[in-house]
């Protein structure tokens, strides 16, 4: 059962009937290193007997306990769902033979490019707009404000397509070097591009993000993948570790380890959150971007790392990897990163960019339209393989078809 939202820095808590608690009330523009995380209690409600994860898991989620919280009929969220994410379905978990022979593991893959615009990050936006519309219904919103993102790769797909369907308006904020084919996809959804040129009386930082963030300033609601800018991504997120750990209980099987790719950091969160501890949880970045290994090392010398956020979390200087959808300079969501790893034994991992490469070939040779993004998995797999016993049984998520 969810309580409510507890920022993980200062400790602030927020009712869960409470609408749009997108962020820690204590953020700032000069402190923005607070980030909201879902307060939980007791036993989590069963499953419901349904394909669709956002029913399945539906009680379980926060967005569904702030409707229940302020009047919606258990019926009425159900409805609800289906009209917002009705043709999500739980994706395949199977063992990749191909990649088990290869690596003399018993190598299983989450395969996500068949879900809704081709990736996992749709997930992580499904509870945000269910938390509007559900608000819509109670009459505590009125007038659609737009919503907002900072993003030119498979978060901005997501966005765009759930925007569409919701006709929701949507801007996008992308930087200069956007593919064009990419601009053109975006706007065949209909969503507002708005190429971000840096300004000279801009501060440090992607100029994307900073005008995203006036855009939020001045209304526009976070439709984002990223913790700190609204914590409600990481609700819905977590549908994907609860179905690998229901279709691994239904194949009758024990993971040893899960290991993720992390670009923001949202997605290895929500893993973290759905095995509940109960899976060694392994991270891995390409060596051309690996601020979350780098954070690692401080953060093994500090009581409660999470007060030095600034210290701690670094950007990383120059950015470059083949998988450029995780190239995020900074972790945003690195607290909940490393509880998962500290609490499940994990540990983060950093792919040197040959095994970026020879895993991308691979998952490609196993069956998996991926890009190196979605694939960065399996070189993390690759880099830990010394330290792993032959016949380990590991999962990886395959998500982010090639474009
Ligand atoms: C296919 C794919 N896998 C993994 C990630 C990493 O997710 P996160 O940014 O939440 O760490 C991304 C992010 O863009 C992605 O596109
Ligand atoms: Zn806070």
């Amino acid at each position: 059962m969810i309580a409510g939202m507890r920022c993980a820095v200062c400790g602030t808590t927020v009712d869960i009937a409470v609408p749009f608690a997108w962020r820690c009330p204590k953020a700032t523009a000069d402190d923005p290193y607070h980030v909201l995380h879902i307060l939980e209690g007791g036993d989590q409600p069963e499953p419901i007997d349904d394909p669709n994860p956002f029913v399945r898991y539906g009680p379980r989620l926060a967005w569904w306990a702030f409707a229940r919280a302020n009047g919606l009929t258990v019926a009425a969220c159900e409805a609800l769902t289906h009209e917002v994410a009705g043709d999500f379905a739980v994706t395949p978990f199977e063992r990749s033979s191909v990649l088990s022979d290869e690596l003399q593991l018993d190598v299983w893959v989450k395969d996500e490019t068949g879900n809704v615009a081709g990736s996992h990050k749709a997930r992580h936006l499904v509870g945000i707009l269910l938390h509007l519309r559900a608000a819509e219904s109670l009459g505590l919103l009125t007038e659609r404000p737009p919503l907002a993102i900072a993003s030119c790769g498979n978060a901005a797909l997501a966005a765009a397509t759930l925007a569409a369907r919701a006709d929701w308006p949507l801007d996008v904020y992308v930087p200069t070097w956007m593919d064009d084919g990419f601009g053109d996809l975006l706007d065949e959804l209909g969503a507002r591009i708005h190429r971000c040129v840096r300004r000279d009386d801009d501060p440090s930082g992607d100029p994307a993000m900073l005008r995203f963030r006036e855009a939020r300033s001045a209304g526009a609601i976070p439709f984002t993948v990223q913790g700190p800018e609204n914590g409600l991504c990481l609700d819905t997120g977590r549908t994907i570790g609860w179905e690998i750990t229901d279709q691994a209980a239904d194949a009758g099987i024990r993971l040893d380890r899960v290991t993720v790719q992390v670009g923001g950091g949202a997605l290895a969160a929500c893993v973290g959150a759905g095995l509940g501890g109960g899976v060694r949880l392994d991270t891995v970045q390409a060596e051309g971007c690996a601020p979350l290994a780098d954070a690692w090392e401080r953060v093994i010398a500090l009581d409660r790392p999470e007060r030095y956020w600034a210290k701690v979390m670094r950007p990383w200087p120059d950015p470059h990897s083949a998988a450029d959808g995780i190239l995020d300079d900074e972790t945003y969501d690195w607290i909940a990163d490393i509880q998962a790893m500290v609490e499940s034994g994990g540990e983060p991992f950093v792919a040197p960019e040959s095994d970026i490469v020879r895993a991308h070939e691979l998952a490609i040779a196993a069956g998996y339209p991926v890009s190196h993004t979605g694939s960065a998995g399996l070189a993390g797999v690759l880099a830990a393989r010394p330290g792993i016993r032959d016949g380990d049984r590991i999962a990886v998520v395959m998500s982010g078809v090639a474009r």
